[in-house]
């Protein structure tokens, strides 16, 4: 449904400004909210969730007991990479998936959308992009089907995906160079090939975290959104996008921290928790912890 709109969009008014701010204080898309409605409608009806929570909903939303509350979570980004769908760049949605931590089978709570990454039993993402792809896991491997828009289905391409030890890419925002700390300055020239040619990688960044961690899962490469000196604790949501991202990471052989810590072992304090992200090929993303370490250990303020 939310690809039929992305794919019509400007021929059906789904462009520009909604014309109100998110909890997050970012200007909605109209996009932003009817992706975040179809969400709500299309899962809140089956009977499978007791509570829903939404980058575009500042709290939870319990699925109210004449519904018959299921017994699993959903959090979730509807639209992931806003900025990008009037220029026509690949945007995509974002889920994880908990069962619910509460007792009974009445509506659920905020409680049951503060579990721990680690504990996520399914997380997955769709992909608006050349072609509307689904990536997800229920932890037995990462799976990835195609929508054939001839027949309305998901085809599966391909099953068990491995992301290469070692990545192609370096994805991060280059214009906040100036707020990292020297650790994340000296990573990128690096990436650039300053020190030594045979680490160079290829700069990457689209600008929407689902196409950015899309291409360096199948190709090898690492993400980076660091804390810096204007989000000091990053830019990237915990719940709806690190867990889940860092759960399909995981599953492919790959690795997700927030620069110290394993993404899915930190412990939720808010729903909205922001944190840095440093995702993809496992050897990369040690090597960036490693000279962070280092050289921000050794440059002490
Ligand atoms: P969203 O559109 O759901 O708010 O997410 C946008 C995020 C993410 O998709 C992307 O990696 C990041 O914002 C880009 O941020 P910068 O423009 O600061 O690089
Ligand atoms: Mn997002
Ligand atoms: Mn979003």
């Amino acid at each position: 449904m939310i690809s039929g709109y992305v794919r019509r969009a400007g021929l059906v008014d789904v462009l520009g400004a909604f014309g109100a701010r998110n909890v997050q204080g970012e200007e909605q898309q109209k996009l932003d909210v009817i992706a975040n409605e179809t969400v709500k409608q299309a899962i809140g009806f089956t009977g499978r969730v007791c509570v829903m929570a939404s980058e575009e909903e500042g709290d939870p939303v319990p699925v109210p007991a004449e519904r018959n509350p299921g017994k699993y979570v959903l959090l979730y980004d509807p639209l992931d990479g806003s900025s990008n769908i009037d220029v026509n760049v690949s945007i995509g949605t974002i889920f994880s998936i908990h069962k619910r931590a509460t007792p009974g089978n009445g509506p659920g709570t905020l409680a049951d959308c503060m579990q721990v990454g680690r504990d996520q039993i399914a997380a997955g993402y769709v992909i608006y992009g050349s072609s509307t792809v689904l990536v997800y896991s229920v932890g037995h491997g990462v799976h990835l089907f195609t929508l054939d828009p001839t027949i309305g289905e998901f085809r599966l391409l391909n099953h068990d995906i491995q992301t290469p030890p070692v990545g192609k890419f370096y994805s991060v925002n280059e214009s906040y160079y100036q707020r990292w700390t020297e650790g994340y300055r000296r990573v990128v020239q690096m990436f650039k090939g300053v020190e030594d040619p045979q680490q160079r990688k290829n700069a990457r960044y689209i600008g929407s975290l689902v196409a950015d961690f899309h291409r360096n899962l199948l190709a090898g490469g690492v993400f980076m959104y660091p804390a810096d000196s204007k989000s000091p604790k990053g830019k990237l949501r915990l719940q709806y996008e690190a867990n889940p991202l860092a759960f399909i990471a995981e599953q492919a052989g790959g690795k997700a921290t927030d620069g110290a810590r394993r993404i899915l072992d930190i412990e939720p304090e808010e729903l909205h928790q922001r944190t840095p992200l440093i995702i993809g090929s496992t050897s990369d993303v040690d090597f960036v912890m490693q000279t962070v370490t280092e050289v921000d250990a050794a440059t002490v303020t």
